[in-house]
């Protein structure tokens, strides 16, 4: 595939896309980043964009007379920056429909935690590793998948684990997955980068190096 023509959508403060970023500078991940979208003025995303020089917007429904508006909006942001390829790093919005069809296949979102357990709406932060702890688990992880119309539910294409310790409070794990997110986004889109995505039916996977 070479070159991915990534835009990024993000919520918060943007520390994935700044991992990602510093993938591509230090040339571990083969990727141009066309756009950054944020859901709100404040995410600190924006001043990494700022920082890389990279085109950034941000897009907010209350912004727009209606939501057609709002999604032509984005789509024409999208169309304009020439990318092909969506990375979801901590976008706290669902994406329209209209955005998921048009790049089928190509958005990928990062989760703090090992789905389909502790997914879905409300799902996100620190309440993922709350009932992470709360259940008892002795691992969690993070896990890359396709976006599709419902929250965390994409087919899945990457996971890695992280130990549960005794002693941890969220806050502790919430730090030991997030080392692991700035690994394991870069290293699959970097993957994705090579053609190295397959599926088979639903599943899907990537293929190891060569
Ligand atoms: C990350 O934990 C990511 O998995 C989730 O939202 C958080 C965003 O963090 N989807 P950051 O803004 O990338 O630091």
């Amino acid at each position: 595939m070479g070159e991915l023509k990534l835009a990024v959508l993000a919520s918060g403060r943007g520390s994935n896309f700044e991992a990602l970023v510093q993938a591509a500078e230090s040339g571990r991940l083969n990727a141009r980043f066309h756009l950054l979208i944020i859901s709100n003025p404040n995410a600190g995303a924006q001043e990494i964009a700022r920082a890389h020089g990279i085109p950034w917007l941000c897009l907010q429904r209350g912004d727009f007379e209606d939501r057609n508006a709002f999604v032509a909006a984005m789509k024409e942001a999208l169309v304009q920056s020439g990318a092909n390829t969506l990375a979801l790093a901590g976008y706290m919005k669902k994406l329209p429909p209209e955005i998921i069809d048009a790049y089928a296949g190509s958005i990928f979102n990062i989760h703090p935690g090992l789905l389909p357990a502790f997914g879905g709406q409300g799902m996100f932060g620190g309440h993922v590793h709350q009932a992470v702890l709360d259940a008892g688990c002795k691992v969690s992880g993070v896990t890359v998948h396709l976006v599709d119309n419902q929250y965390d539910h994409g087919a899945i294409v990457a996971q890695r684990c992280v130990p549960v310790l005794p002693g941890d409070d969220a806050r502790a794990l919430a730090a030991r997955v997030l080392k692991e997110e700035h690994r394991l986004f870069a290293e699959v889109l970097q993957a994705v980068a090579e053609g190295r995505l397959r599926s088979h039916q639903s599943i899907f996977w990537l293929e190891a190096k060569q």
